[in-house]
């Protein structure tokens, strides 16, 4: 379970140090210092994952939130050997698949429109690259309203939208669109709501934004949860200035946070929906869903497409179909919003008086616990990996520790994070 080092993971990490674009290890080295102790993963099963030295992890990031339904999980596995022992790869969007049709229809089926569309893309970014372009043939506009702290992605249009780091988006500064503007979002930095519809209401004005962006949980960001009347009143001012509303469901939706989507749960009249992640349960697969009425735009300009090679391949799309039935049939939607509500207790009890501590937030099994510095987070990631757990650190500055583990996860062994969250925190006070 824990332990230093050993060599295998060693050997792995500087084997990787030549070969991997550098900017990883300058990352790593950036949060954790030159000595963070290099985890080569392995293999998995449920929630526990082995590194290639056989130690075991309790995993609270589940692949960021891709591994939707553990690692292994019965159902993905049966529908991969199914739809593998059949057809791997189709031909995208020329000649279809039965599994590629089959998933068009559950996830049209998610949005309230009867007539709802969907594109099929690859990664989260993909996806909202996908809703971007849709936003901007169905209104002919060009400009995009996002938050700052969100992040979409790092394609280059999600990249001109991310509003989490601005390093981000410097270098390539010259070749983003011009055309996004940014809102603060209520309950980031000290913005409260009203504030942050305020400058919504006056980017629209403008007339030019084609569509408001808007994760309903800012997940990167540090799991900052708006008031439900956020995202209606959003649709309220956006609408009545002809601008459309993308939820970007990407970390949120399939149940996470409660529902399938959190904007429809919460009656927002979203125009377009981008799931991905989870949605795979593992296997790169993303969508963008729309109305009916944004989907023609795509219809309006002359022959214009957004596509990919592997965009609804097979094995991704029957995946997903499992994952999706499975979610419903085990009930984990709202498995998630009870367990994560005793998570959150059980963390504010067990980190109660911590002078680390700032806050505790979340929604459903999306739930970030804010420290009082990125330094504090980065220590107590590495120690809490010495001591078998593994989540990733969140929030703008980096001070917060994200937990968006399996919607599956066993809730003994994730309760007891707490305390070991709480004894880390203490050790890090210890060291001084
Ligand atoms: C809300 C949200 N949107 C989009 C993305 C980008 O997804 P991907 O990394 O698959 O491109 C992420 C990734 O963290 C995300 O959290």
């Amino acid at each position: 379970v824990t332990g230093a080092p050993t060599s295998r993971s060693q050997a792995l990490g500087e084997r990787l140090a030549r070969v991997e674009c550098p900017a990883f290890a300058h990352r790593r080295r950036l949060r954790a210092g030159d000595d963070a102790a290099p985890i080569v993963l392995a293999s998995g099963h449920g929630s526990i994952l082995l590194d290639v030295d056989g130690r075991r992890y309790l995993d609270l990031a589940a692949g960021f939130g891709a591994v939707l339904l553990g690692h292994g999980h019965p159902a993905v596995r049966r529908a991969l050997e199914e739809q593998g022992s059949r057809l791997v790869q189709g031909l995208g969007d020329v000649h279809a698949t039965d599994a590629k049709v089959e998933l068009l229809e559950t996830l049209a089926a998610l949005h309230p429109d009867p007539r709802a569309k969907v594109l099929l893309a690859q990664s989260g970014a993909d996806a909202v690259t996908a809703a971007i372009k849709t936003a901007s043939l169905a209104t002919g506009r060009d400009g995009l309203l996002a938050f700052e702290g969100a992040y979409h992605g790092l394609g280059y249009a999600p990249l001109a939208a991310c509003g989490f780091r601005a390093s981000f988006r410097a270098p390539f500064a010259a070749q983003l669109s011009a055309h996004v503007r940014f809102a603060p979002f209520p309950g980031l930095g000290g913005a409260g709501l009203d504030e942050a519809l305020a400058a919504v209401e006056r980017h629209l004005a403008s007339g030019a934004i084609a569509a408001v962006l808007v994760e309903p949980v800012l997940g990167r960001g540090g799991c900052v949860v708006p008031p439900d009347s956020f995202l209606r009143d959003l649709c309220a001012l956006a609408h009545r200035e002809g601008a459309l509303v993308v939820a970007d469901e990407i970390w949120t939706g399939l149940g996470r946070t409660g529902s399938m989507a959190r904007s429809l749960a919460v009656e927002a009249p979203v125009d377009l929906v981008c799931l991905g992640k989870g949605l795979g349960g593992g296997l790169p697969i993303s969508a963008c869903i729309g109305s009916d009425e944004a989907m023609q735009g795509w219809t309006r300009a002359g022959e214009v497409i957004h596509t990919s090679t592997h965009a609804g391949a097979p094995l991704a799309c029957a995946a997903a179909r499992a994952v999706i039935e499975t979610v419903r049939a085990e009930g984990l939607a709202a498995r998630a919003v009870e367990l994560g509500a005793r998570l959150c207790r059980r963390l504010e009890d067990a980190l109660d008086g911590s002078a680390k501590l700032r806050a505790v937030r979340g929604a459903g099994l999306l739930v970030g616990i804010e420290l009082d510095a990125p330094a504090t987070a980065a220590r107590a990631l590495a120690r809490l990996a010495t001591r078998g757990y593994l989540a990733v650190s969140g929030g703008v500055l980096g001070d917060v520790v994200t937990l968006s583990p399996a919607l599956t996860i066993e809730e003994a062994p994730l309760l007891a994070f707490a305390d070991a969250l709480r004894a880390v925190l203490d050790a890090v006070i210890d060291e001084g």
